[in-house]
């Protein structure tokens, strides 16, 4: 860190995420949630076939990406805004709607990066405590805030809120709601049908987990016209490029393709958390990509660490409430089998 940090930011380093090997070495992947299946097929011909144009700037609201995700969810193309990925979609939100010492209300647990993107905005956070079933408790909806998010499904749980339910707990609720579905294909419900009859809430979604677009960066958020003009007053120009623009298309376009995925992990979580809790694991119901389960005598950071010599990676976040738990990623059918293998579990 330097001296001409600014003040406010702290000797803090940013979002960490996790371990990222280099591509083409061997490990079994399972700790940042990403797609078991590669994309579509149809990806690799439709950015070929972009790459002609790239002396061009992409269009700045994303089109024609923009209006085929308004078709496909059944909104106006006004309703829609593109970004370089959800995370770019979710930090605009807090550049349009909280000022520097505005309150938030996130949920605990929570994606870590939303109490970071306060911070950088000079937000405050207040925080309401969700049991591990994830129900929604009244405070969400009472705590006063200019801003309220909810990861449905959540992160690091998985638990999940039937969206009539979210509906219910923030009747009358007169802020900016954003619940964030970057899993939500992976359970029963979302939340955008009930868009139409919410004009303060936004659903931020992305093409990183159910179209194994990790490595892309495109995400968007649908809500009311008037709130979507309100993101797009702070997004950076031209946020999502070519390159991306015409494989997101393509992607969205295969919906057989993220059938498949959606289908390979709903199974596969299935079969992985029995698995699990038949050897004596603790394990959250998950309705997302994931699963949060404390090992047998609750050493988190050795099953992780044995799993690495192994060249497995899963998540274990060492600070707050779930130290005792690890997050493992569904995978592939094989992969799944070689982690319950790697921690003495046979199918
Ligand atoms: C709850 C949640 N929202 C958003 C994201 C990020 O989405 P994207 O990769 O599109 O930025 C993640 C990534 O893991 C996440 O867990």
């Amino acid at each position: 860190m330097s001296r001409y940090r600014r003040t406010s930011l702290g000797s803090g380093s940013g979002y960490v995420p996790g371990e990222q090997p280099p591509d083409g070495t061997h490990w079994i992947k399972l700790n940042t949630n990403e797609s078991p299946l590669p994309p579509s097929p149809s990806v690799g011909p439709a950015v070929d076939e972009a790459v002609v144009e790239l002396h061009r700037y992409p269009h700045p609201q994303g089109e024609p990406l923009r209006s085929a995700l308004a078709r496909h969810h059944g909104v106006s193309p006004e309703s829609v805004i593109l970004g370089n990925g959800a995370d770019q979609v979710l930090e605009s939100c807090f550049r349009a709607f909280a000022d520097p010492g505005d309150a938030v209300v996130l949920t605990r647990p929570t994606y870590s990066l939303l109490s970071l993107l306060a911070r950088l905005g000079g937000a405050r956070v207040a925080t309401v405590p969700l049991d591990d079933g994830g129900s929604l408790p009244e405070a969400f909806a009472t705590t006063p805030g200019v801003m309220r998010l909810l990861c449905n499904p959540n992160s690091p749980t998985g638990s999940w809120v039937l969206p009539s339910d979210v509906a219910g707990a923030l009747a009358g609720v007169d802020s900016v709601i954003v619940i964030d579905e970057a899993y939500c294909d992976f359970a029963p419900e979302s939340c955008v049908p009930l868009l139409a009859d919410h004009p303060n809430w936004l659903v931020v979604r992305t093409f990183a987990k159910s179209y194994g677009l990790a490595g892309l960066r495109v995400g968007y958020a649908l809500g009311h016209p008037d709130l979507i003009a309100d993101v797009a007053a702070v997004i950076e120009i031209y946020p999502v490029d070519r390159l991306a623009l015409a494989a997101a298309g393509a992607a969205l376009a295969d919906q057989a393709h993220h059938a498949r995925i959606v289908e390979m992990v709903v199974s596969e979580r299935g079969r992985l958390i029995a698995a699990l809790r038949e050897a004596g694991w603790d394990v959250i119901p998950s309705q997302a990509n994931f699963v949060l389960g404390r090992p047998p005598g609750g050493d988190a950071a050795g099953v992780a660490t044995e799993l690495r010599q192994q060249r497995i990676l899963v998540r274990h976040f060492p600070d707050g409430d779930h130290r005792d738990r690890l997050r493992i990623t569904i995978g592939t059918p094989e992969q799944n089998r070689a982690l319950l293998a790697a921690i003495g579990i046979g199918t």
